[in-house]
């Protein structure tokens, strides 16, 4: 695909597009509470190809995905990987996956250090195009990445990142009692004046002097 060079977009149309992706942004959460209907595999490819549009560092593309419809023989392997908060809310949704990222530049021999933030800018694309299609996306620190490695046969070149449910979402009175209450709570987030700084660290960008002066 060519890339769109001129500059034809219109302001109108500019807003329209900017509330489209705020509108994502704000749909977007992380439920635990998912509905068990089946997610179809080309739906799980047009996410995954949303992820494949981001940068990485030298273009490395160091992501990849092990990918389980529950009734994907390989399912139980990746279920038993997750630790035991996880599985109390896993067990209903359709699918499970895991991305893992390469370790070395293919090109360059050399250990990637961006392979992580790589594969999390992947992941946040990935799941504003499922919440795009009306799907969401819940991502889980709480696995073993050896067990991963083992049952899955990841080659040593891999290691396994994350782990994540793609489904629809339901009613929270489906989880367990101790999960209800977070289910309907929004997540804090930080101010953008608390991480966002000039020369002087812990100093907002937005307050210091330079931007506040007169002159
Ligand atoms: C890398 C990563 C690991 C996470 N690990 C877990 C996890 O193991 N279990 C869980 O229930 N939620 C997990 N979460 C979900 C976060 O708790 C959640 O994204 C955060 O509280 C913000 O809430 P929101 O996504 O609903 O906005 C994880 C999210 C990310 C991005």
């Amino acid at each position: 695909m060519m890339r769109e060079t001129e500059n034809t977009t219109t302001i109108n149309q500019l807003s329209q597009k900017e509330k489209n992706l705020l509108e994502l942004l704000e749909r977007r959460w992380s439920p635990r509470s998912f509905s068990d209907e089946k997610i179809p595999p080309e739906i799980i490819v047009k996410i995954f190809d949303a992820g494949r549009t981001m940068m990485s560092s030298f273009n490395e593309q160091p992501w990849r995905i092990i990918f389980a419809s529950k009734d994907d023989a390989h399912y139980n392997k990746l279920f038993e990987c997750l630790g035991e908060f996880n599985q109390k809310w896993v067990k209903t949704a359709p699918c499970l996956g895991v991305v893992l990222g390469k370790k070395h530049f293919t090109k360059k021999d050399k250990l990637n250090r961006h392979r992580f933030y790589d594969s999390g800018a992947f992941m946040a694309a990935s799941t504003l195009r499922a919440t795009s299609l009306g799907l969401f996306v819940h991502q889980m620190a709480g696995f073993s990445p050896e067990k991963v490695t083992e049952k899955l046969n990841v080659p040593e070149e891999f290691e396994p990142l994350t782990m994540f449910v793609i489904g629809k979402k339901a009613a929270p009175e489906q989880l367990p009692e101790d999960l209800q209450k977070q289910e309907c709570e929004n997540s804090d987030r930080n101010e953008v004046d608390e991480f966002l700084f000039g020369e002087q660290w812990d100093v907002s960008y937005t307050s210091s002097d330079k931007n506040n002066s007169d002159e």
